[in-house]
């Protein structure tokens, strides 16, 4: 990212700091903190002008450390006190809206050769979050006549449902399934283990741990499932030309920034078939589904939330005047993005990856 320095012509004190953007080729720039990402037109190499106000271009340089996202771990996200309803809200939404895009909680194939089996089946769902997963899996079952036992594992329990409002057939336990060794009464027991949206706790794209779990608990022959979201790409969309969208555009970059910068890249989540058949799982495939125009809204609303909590990440003025990025900027660019998706600005991440495999007999 770039570090833009400003002052005005004959008013030093304003002296402005912004965050650099190209949008349609041409350079416009973000001035932060009075005008948070309001346009301003590159005229010259030195020249900006913004509202017929012209700004001097002191300096660009690379920006050695774009904000305190860089040592922001993701993986200890979810397990922070700060994870509270408005976490499990977002994961009931995220739910539909997954399954709105797919179409499925169990992919065909899958669901055809566990409908076959005669006996009562046993399901994982793996970082389970709220359980929505699985609740709606027992109403699926319920209408088909399936008699299923349905796990939910979880490293933190704040967002489980109590358990007196669970359906019989699902339980949902506290367990890190990254911890070792996995409680021995869980070993290949299931028929089917569910993983979704797990990808920000894999920041080093080594699925080794995970896979190994998976692969422990399922009985030979059991099915993976795993329903994924890239991570680490945005996209900003905006309805028309008219309509601005350089502040989402601008957070996307410091986001995307950030985790380049700690070395995140959700590669692997587009090969994800290539890796459970390299693991030793058969018949791995993936499928690609595109997010739906009419569910932009709820997925940016979404992610707004998520970039909403992401404010706690930068420090305040008062504790670190010379940050790149301080929590008020932030809060000023959060702003500015919510206003330019009140007029139509969409933010998602294109599409969901579900992949299958089976563990072999
Ligand atoms: C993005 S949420 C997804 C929740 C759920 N799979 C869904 O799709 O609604 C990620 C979940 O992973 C859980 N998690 C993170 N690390 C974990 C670990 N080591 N063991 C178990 N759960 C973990 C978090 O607590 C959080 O509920």
């Amino acid at each position: 990212m770039l570090e833009y320095s400003f002052h005005a012509p004959g008013a030093p004190e304003r002296e402005l700091a912004g965050t650099g953007v190209k949008a349609k080729g041409v350079e416009h720039v973000g001035l932060l903190p009075t005008g948070c990402t309001t346009r301003c037109t590159k005229i010259n190499k030195s020249m900006y002008i913004r509202k017929r106000e012209t700004y001097h271009l002191l300096s660009v340089k690379m920006a050695t450390s774009s904000s305190h996202v860089e040592n922001y771990d993701a993986s200890k996200f979810w397990i922070a006190p700060a994870r509270n309803f408005r976490t499990s809200a977002r994961l009931h939404l995220q739910h539909f809206l997954f399954q709105n895009t797919i179409g499925y909680l169990l992919e065909p194939t899958i669901e055809e050769s566990l409908a076959a089996s005669s006996r009562p089946l046993n399901v994982a769902d793996l970082a389970c979050g709220n359980g929505i997963w699985l609740t709606e899996l027992h109403s699926h079952f319920a209408k088909n006549n399936i008699s299923a036992q349905l796990d939910g594992f979880d490293i933190n329990p704040v967002n489980f449902p109590d358990a007196a409002y669970l359906p019989d057939s699902v339980s949902i336990k506290q367990l890190d399934i990254l911890a070792k060794p996995l409680p021995a009464d869980l070993i290949g027991i299931y028929d089917m283990v569910h993983i979704r949206a797990f990808v920000s706790v894999i920041p080093d794209g080594d699925l080794t741990p995970i896979l190994s779990v998976a692969s422990d608990l399922l009985k030979p022959g059991g099915f993976l499932q795993w329903e994924e979201t890239r991570g680490d790409k945005w996209v900003v969309e905006s309805p028309s030309p008219q309509v601005s969208k350089l502040a989402c555009e601008s957070i996307v970059q410091v986001l995307e920034g950030g985790q380049k910068a700690q070395g995140i890249n959700n590669e692997w989540v587009d090969v994800l078939d290539t890796c459970l058949g390299q693991f030793g799982f058969q018949d791995a495939r993936l499928l690609s589904q595109k997010k739906r125009k009419q569910d932009y809204k709820g997925w940016t609303e979404d992610y707004l939330m998520v970039w909403e909590e992401c404010a706690a990440f930068f420090p305040p003025k008062s504790q670190a005047s010379n940050a790149p990025l301080t929590r008020e900027v932030w809060t000023e660019m959060f702003a500015n993005s919510v206003k330019e998706t009140e007029q139509g600005v969409a933010v998602h991440q294109g599409k969901v990856v579900t992949v299958v495999g089976r563990r072999p007999q």
